[in-house]
């Protein structure tokens, strides 16, 4: 395994780490499942290790400026950061702010280059349990009169509508960890009725241990 510039490392969790503090669905869990599934794929294509911790690092930070656009405001971070000149290249920073912009599970289109492919299939969540975790108090927020059914049937159309035109949840390369995480997952997610259940635990859960009031209250996802 290839290891990344440690300055540049303490530099991001110093500064782009806190960003994510007051978030949930977009707290630092997401972002270091991100960051590891960007360095498995750094380490199976043989990538820019510190480009791709990068990338992985910065693809959210925007979030708090502006949701509906967050990949343009987490793009303007990276740009603007000083700091990152001293260990990339004008070309190098080119790729990664392209890669920043392509992120999104709901674009359609092909990224426009490979780094922007792996941070888009590193931000999916191929796990149900964490998925429902994350989209629950989205939905929270968004709709916070919704009961429990109204929640799950708001949070399982929006995952349906990223099934591709083969019927498939969508992913860019082909790393077998990958491809084999996705087709678990789908079978599980397509299956309605289990899916419910995974929701409901976590809905449950939720709404005994505070975090509910947390998520209406305290954290600024939406
Ligand atoms: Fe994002
Ligand atoms: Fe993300």
């Amino acid at each position: 395994m290839k290891r990344g510039n440690k300055e540049l490392k303490k530099y991001i969790e110093e500064n782009i780490f806190p960003k994510y503090d007051k978030f949930y669905a977009h707290g630092m869990i997401h972002i270091n499942n991100v960051i590891e599934n960007m360095m498995m794929l750094a380490e199976y294509y043989d990538l820019n290790v510190d480009m791709a911790y990068t990338i992985a690092s910065y693809h959210d930070s925007g979030l708090g400026i502006d949701r509906e656009n967050h990949e343009y405001e987490s793009r303007k971070i990276l740009i603007n950061d000083k700091e990152l000149k001293k260990y990339f290249s004008d070309e190098q920073l080119d790729i990664m702010r392209e890669a920043i912009e392509d992120h999104r599970g709901s674009r359609k289109t092909r990224p426009r280059n490979f780094y922007g492919e792996c941070i888009s299939d590193s931000d999916r969540d191929f796990d149900i349990e964490l998925l429902a975790k994350r989209q629950i108090s989205t939905s929270i927020k968004h709709y916070p009169n919704y009961n429990f059914e109204e929640h799950f049937e708001n949070c399982y159309s929006y995952i349906c509508r990223r099934l591709n035109d083969k019927g498939k949840f969508n992913l860019w390369t082909n790393n077998p960890i990958l491809v084999e995480r996705r087709d678990k997952f789908q079978e599980d997610y397509l299956n309605k009725e289990y899916a419910k259940l995974v929701y409901e635990k976590e809905w449950n859960k939720i709404t005994k241990d505070g975090t509910y009031e947390k998520i209406l209250n305290y954290y600024e996802d939406y």
